[in-house]
């Protein structure tokens, strides 16, 4: 019987890919033979990223999700590297959190940059190639705040609802040829990007106490709906967000 899950030999683009999650996800589909692309804007990092995946076939190049050539270059990357683009995860994002009285406005077109205009500049390049190549799955990293009111996450829950309506759109725009796109919605998990925020008391405890599992996600928790949206198990499932956040949705 073939195996659903199998990811073997195909060529994922991972975008943000140096950081927590990107990194963590691109380690679990290397480690089951997939052919990795890590991008990131952290060049340094991306270097280590790439360099340390298990098995062979994997690389690795700049990427600033601003910059739709810098899009197109990395889509060109992976597709050099694996032949084609199987599956694309971006995981690229930032965090920047104040009430939003005092949120400076850059910050908030930040958030709206990387999170959004990103994932649509990076989404419609990789899109072209898996359109082009006949089919092909997508996946975006968005959060329990496309969904959830947190106070002082103005710039952080708007870009995060909004990428999961572009996911849909895109979903929608892309069904015909076969590409899927969806998006994984976590819970806070401890990574580069949290930890400054967790390091916090009443942060940390403000998290916990919302969270009905009582525990705080962690990058593998991840790993099995990442598989699922990027093997051919998942080929059907498109415009969804799925949310892997111990119930903290639903509270
Ligand atoms: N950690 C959490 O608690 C959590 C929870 C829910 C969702 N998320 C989301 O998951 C994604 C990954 O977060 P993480 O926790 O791994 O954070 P992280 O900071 O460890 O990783 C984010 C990566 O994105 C890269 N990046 C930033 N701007 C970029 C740009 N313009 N172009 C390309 N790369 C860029 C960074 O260099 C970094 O490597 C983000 O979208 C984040 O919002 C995180």
């Amino acid at each position: 019987m073939t195996d659903m899950f199998d990811v073997a030999g195909r060529s994922i683009l991972i975008a943000g890919g140096a950081g927590g999650i990107g990194s963590g996800i691109a380690a679990e589909l290397a480690r089951r033979g997939a052919k990795i692309t890590i991008a990131d804007l952290n060049e340094d990092a991306v270097a280590r990223t790439s360099g340390g995946l298990p098995g062979d076939g994997h690389t690795g190049c700049r990427l600033d999700v601003t910059d739709e050539a810098s899009c197109a270059a990395a889509v060109e990357t992976a597709v050099a590297n694996g032949g084609r683009l199987n599956g694309m995860l971006n995981a690229a994002g930032i965090l920047r959190v104040a009430s939003a009285l005092e949120l400076p406005a850059a910050d908030f077109k930040a958030s709206m940059d990387i999170n959004v205009t990103g994932a649509l500049l990076l989404g419609r390049q990789a899109g072209k190639v898996m359109i082009d190549q006949g089919g092909g799955q997508m996946v975006t990293i968005a959060s329990v705040s496309s969904q959830v009111a947190n106070p002082n996450y103005a710039a952080y829950a708007t870009s995060k609802a909004a990428l999961m309506q572009l996911t849909r759109v895109l979903a929608v725009e892309w069904a015909e040829h076969q590409v899927a796109v969806n998006a994984i919605g976590p819970a806070v998990i401890p990574t580069p990007l949290s930890d400054p925020f967790m390091a916090t008391p009443e942060f940390r405890a403000y998290q916990m106490a919302r969270i009905p599992m009582g525990r705080m996600a962690t990058v593998e928790d991840l790993f099995g709906t990442a598989l699922l949206l990027l093997s051919p198990a998942g080929a059907f499932i498109t415009g969804q967000t799925i949310y892997v956040d111990g119930g903290r949705t639903l509270v």
